[in-house]
């Protein structure tokens, strides 16, 4: 898929950048974008040239949520028989590190693919929210999940049974995002930070990324065997033996990626 009409795509050296690129729907998540998106980040995945990626949407909307207009018309049949928003499992399967940079509304779809990503940096203008209750369904992306892992059960309840809006100091309070910035600097901020993570080793920027999940997705016996195992195989790889080398030598290490 070469021509996106719904995400626009620059490149800053090792960093993508893509915006999600809907203004008149405020950025709405739709089938269209969710294609798109799967094949930007299996590009990125596969470009070792690419070593993270930002995803940020509008000042007004980083994503007003899932398409109300395409699910409208639809019962259960069609949303089960098609199982409806699966795709999203291929997003969430990028195994290189992706950053969410949000601005104005994360409602709904929005708010769930923003903590899709393996953090948030949110704009002072932020507003998260799990809204779908008020149009008498639920979250369907992930969103009751890792909302309740991301912020607890209290703040995650509250917000699922009332739909209101987070803004982003109380995001930012409660776990919800990394850090907070003023608007006008969010992509600057964001492609700083993602350009320190794409001058680390590859490899272990990955290795990092998958233990960090594990904590998220498993208990914690079993991810803590999980990072040992990881963390032992990193001594396997090239970048190990010049990082360590670069350290007690004081410069900088030149990655492989091997
Ligand atoms: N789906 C489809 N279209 C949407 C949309 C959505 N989620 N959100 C906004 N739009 C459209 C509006 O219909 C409007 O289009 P028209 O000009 O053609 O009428 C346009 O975007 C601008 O929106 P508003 O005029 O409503 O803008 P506003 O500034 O007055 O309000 C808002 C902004 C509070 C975000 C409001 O648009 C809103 O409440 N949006 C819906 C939020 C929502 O309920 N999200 C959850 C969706 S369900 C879901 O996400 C399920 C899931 O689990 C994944």
């Amino acid at each position: 898929m070469a021509n996106y009409e719904t995400i626009l795509i620059e490149r800053h050296d090792a960093v993508t950048l893509v915006r999600l690129n809907r203004p008149q729907a405020l950025n709405a998540l739709n089938s269209r974008v969710l294609a798109e998106l799967i094949d930007v980040m299996g590009a990125y995945d596969a470009d070792p040239d690419q070593r993270c990626l930002v995803l940020t949407g509008s000042e007004k909307a980083f994503a007003a949520g899932a398409d109300i207009k395409e699910m409208s018309s639809q019962g259960f049949a069609d949303m089960y028989g098609s199982n409806f928003f699966a795709g999203w499992e291929k997003v969430t399967a990028t195994r290189k590190p992706w950053i969410a940079a949000v601005a104005g509304y994360a409602l709904g779809g929005g708010c769930e693919v923003a903590m899709m990503a393996d953090f948030i940096i949110a704009a002072d203008t932020a507003k998260f929210g799990q809204p779908e209750i008020k149009l008498g369904v639920s979250p369907g992306m992930g969103g009751s999940q890792r909302l309740t892992r991301a912020i607890g059960k209290a703040k995650a309840m509250e917000m699922c049974l009332t739909g209101r809006m987070m803004d982003a100091q109380e995001a930012e309070r409660s776990g919800l995002v990394a850090r907070v910035a003023p608007a006008a600097e969010l992509i600057d901020e964001a492609l700083k930070t993602a350009k320190t993570i794409a001058d680390m080793p590859p490899l272990a920027a990955i290795a990092n990324k998958e233990m960090v999940n594990a904590a998220f997705e498993t208990g914690l016996a079993q991810g803590i065997v999980f990072e040992r195992r990881l963390f032992h195989g990193l001594f396997g790889t090239e970048d190990q033996s010049e990082g360590m080398a670069a350290f007690v030598e004081k410069r900088p290490g030149a990655w492989k990626g091997k």
